[in-house]
């Protein structure tokens, strides 16, 4: 069994991931660590250099390729790994993936977000907390209904680390 986290950006899903595999003793991978390894280059240097669209065809690569090759993985996606192509569909057609979406309110994501914002391309340019809360809410409605379709829903306001990994 894999365990597929999924969230959006500030969500937790690093964090938890890390606490998850540890917990279950499985192996713990971060789909944009594996891209930025493999790319010899930070997300927001590709996002510059070659494009978001780039971006999105390495992030839907990256995560086939390992799924394939394990089998007691915690994966920690990027915040819209499961929102571009047929992703999210593929998750949820392997018999040996589980989806978990981390679900944050816009109030939370948005105090998180003010402070990590510079390393994450699409928020980076927002300078008020007015305008990244803006721009959250918008992005966040698009991107529910597909967070939603997980096998299971966490609600991670209020929970510490180790209890969203007891949920
Ligand atoms: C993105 C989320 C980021 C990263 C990239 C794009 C998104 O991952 O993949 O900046 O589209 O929401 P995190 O969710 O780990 O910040």
């Amino acid at each position: 069994m894999n365990l597929v986290l999924i969230g959006y950006m500030g969500s937790g899903k690093s964090a938890v991931g890390r606490a998850l595999a540890q917990t279950l003793d499985f192996q713990f991978n971060d789909l944009d660590q594996l891209i930025e390894q493999s790319e010899s280059q930070t997300i927001a240097g590709i996002f510059q250099t070659k494009g978001e669209i780039y971006f999105r065809k390495k992030e839907a690569e990256a995560i086939r390729d390992v799924l394939s090759k394990n089998k007691k993985v915690v994966l920690a996606t990027g915040g819209g790994t499961p929102c571009y192509g047929n992703t999210m569909d593929f998750l949820l057609q392997q018999p040996n993936v589980s989806t978990i979406y981390l679900k944050t309110s816009l109030e939370v994501l948005t105090g998180r977000l003010f402070i990590e914002k510079e390393s994450r391309p699409l928020i980076a340019h927002l300078k008020s907390t007015e305008d990244l809360n803006d721009f959250i809410r918008k992005h966040l409605f698009e991107r529910t209904a597909v967070y939603e379709r997980a096998n299971e829903i966490v609600i991670t306001d209020g929970l510490e680390v180790t209890e969203i990994v007891r949920e």
